[in-house]
């Protein structure tokens, strides 16, 4: 059975729609974005269709790749600073010069709408209402809430340890009790941990890396892997034997429309936290 993500995506733009058609002040989200990375591409693509759908302004500041960082870090300066761009992001990965811990560590965190910040990560790891949680662990929470997917007394194996996805996961879900393995490279045998699983979060962007025989039956898969073999993309999951006794996000068909979906909904949230419309 596929989880419907595609049609959890569209509800949530169209009840966002109605709420800020109503608004005064509608929000502006900026986003920054260094060389031309084609999944960042693909991304900023979404970000602006998405944004602009449900009536947000939608500005990109598109760097060269070798852009100089400090070139970078004066423009997030001036964002902070300016109160009328109230959201920004910036996508991720920045060329290899640029050291992006110390440009996040920049960013305003009232207007950090990916929650990528020291101090909204410090917010989900003490459990504090935190509008600003990164997008990729809320909507996978969303996803299994609009199937009301309970997380306690779950097994849960998340594959991948970034600081955008398989980290603040596992924080988030250890928050909402269930009990969590993360893997990595390192680990010795994943199908130990994934066969006692009632869910597995792949996010290894590893083509193919779990198969029938590591998981058990009714399972619940959710694949963050974006890979390309042969020109085509694929998941982290085979998906084709596994979609018949099991609950599955699917790759090709990828998964950011639900990432975009929460950055645009971080952004409405903290908008009327500040403008309290
Ligand atoms: N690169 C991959 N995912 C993301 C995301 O959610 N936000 C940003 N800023 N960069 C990314």
């Amino acid at each position: 059975m596929i989880l419907d993500w595609k049609k959890l995506a569209q509800k949530i733009y169209d009840e966002l729609k109605i709420k800020i058609e109503k608004l005064n002040k509608k929000p502006t989200l900026v986003a920054i974005l260094v060389g031309n990375n084609p999944a960042s591409l693909t991304y900023i693509k979404q970000k602006r269709k998405f944004a602009e759908y449900v009536w947000m302004n939608f500005e990109l500041i598109h760097y060269e790749g070798n852009i100089e960082e400090e070139i970078v870090l004066a423009k997030i300066e001036e964002l902070n600073n300016n109160s009328n761009i109230s959201w920004y992001i910036v996508q991720l990965p920045l060329s290899e010069h640029i050291d992006s811990q110390k440009i996040i560590d920049r960013i305003d965190p009232k207007k950090d709408v990916d929650g990528f910040t020291k101090e909204n990560i410090g917010k989900l790891f003490l459990k504090e209402e935190n509008w600003l949680l990164s997008c990729t662990p809320k909507w996978i929470k969303r996803l299994l809430d609009e199937y009301n997917i309970n997380l306690k007394w779950k097994n849960v194996t998340i594959i991948g340890k970034s600081n955008i996805v398989g980290k603040p996961l596992s924080l988030l879900f250890i928050n909402h009790s269930a009990t969590v393995t993360v893997c990595d490279i390192f680990t010795q045998d994943i199908s130990e941990h994934t066969l006692k699983s009632d869910i597995v979060i792949s996010a290894a962007w590893v083509p193919h890396l779990i198969k029938e025989n590591m998981i058990k039956k009714w399972t619940i898969l959710i694949d963050v892997g974006y890979n390309i073999v042969d020109g085509k993309m694929v998941g982290d999951i085979d998906f084709p034997n596994l979609e018949k006794d099991n609950y599955i996000t699917p790759v090709p068909g990828w998964v950011w429309p639900l990432t975009v979906a929460m950055l645009i909904e971080n952004t409405y949230l903290a908008h009327i936290q500040v403008w309290n419309e």
